[in-house]
């Protein structure tokens, strides 16, 4: 994939850039980065902290052809752990459905954005933000003690552009595994990397409401599969909470 990186000193949301030349009809390997986001977005219409130069702010256009398109942020976190683990020598793993994570706290995250056409993809947006060289004191008081940095975890500075390389790259690999169909080898590589192991018993919400089961894994779509008394309920749009 060849990558066009549009680079901004300050954007309001790289996500939200992106779309606007997706509109425009950008191509598959545009890339939008910013070293501050204003208003910086997270899933569930949370904001996500995104001061200057502190983390990686970055949206990779995607145009598949095809593909379990509810799979690419799972196939992002993939590429994300693949690229912590090359350039910064570190092990993160994954929290369903797209949470970086180092040691139970929040590394980084991952909002992925999609439209069709009928039934074919016509584009999706993988937006990632990766804390790298943030201070503790750098968060939010009410961030700080979920949130953890690169630089907080490895006591040096972390190099934003040598990840962001590795990074566009692995996602390359990694959504083009879900465009020709290999669902397998996506699920079974987030599985290796879940922080939750099937059997563990979970406390989820979803529309308001708790439910607590036990892990089964993820589906062939990646819904989140929970045993629960009865029978099995299958997530799609849920938190998890944590264990039980
Ligand atoms: C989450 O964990 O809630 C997802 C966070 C995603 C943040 C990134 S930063 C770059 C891109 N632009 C945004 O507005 N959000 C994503």
């Amino acid at each position: 994939m060849k990558f066009t990186i549009h680079r901004f000193s300050s954007c309001p949301s790289t996500n939200d850039v992106a779309r606007q030349l997706v509109l425009r009809g950008a191509a598959e390997g545009t890339v939008v980065r910013a070293d501050e986001q204003t208003a910086g977005r997270g899933t569930k219409n949370r904001s996500w902290f995104s001061p200057r130069s502190k983390g990686l702010y970055v949206s990779l256009v995607l145009r598949p052809s095809g593909g379990t398109i509810s799979l690419m942020p799972l196939a992002a976190g993939i590429a994300a752990s693949e690229a912590l683990r090359n350039e910064a020598r570190l092990e993160v793993r994954l929290r369903w459905p797209n949470d970086i994570v180092w040691q139970g706290k929040k590394l980084g995250g991952i909002l992925c954005e999609s439209a069709f056409l009928g039934n074919s993809p016509d584009y999706v947006i993988l937006g990632f933000g990766l804390n790298v060289n943030h201070l503790q004191e750098d968060f939010p008081e009410e961030l700080r003690s979920a949130a953890v940095s690169l630089r907080m975890i490895q006591g040096r500075e972390g190099d934003p552009d040598l990840l962001l390389r590795s990074l566009l790259n692995r996602t390359a690999s990694w959504s083009a595994r879900v465009a020709r169909g290999e669902k397998e080898t996506i699920l079974e590589s987030f599985a290796e990397r879940s922080v939750f192991r099937r059997g563990d018993p979970l406390r989820i919400s979803s529309k308001g409401a708790v439910v607590e089961g036990e892990y089964q894994g993820l589906d062939e779509t990646g819904a989140l599969v929970l045993k629960i008394p009865s029978g099995v309920r299958r997530f799609t749009d849920a938190e998890i909470e944590g264990l039980v």
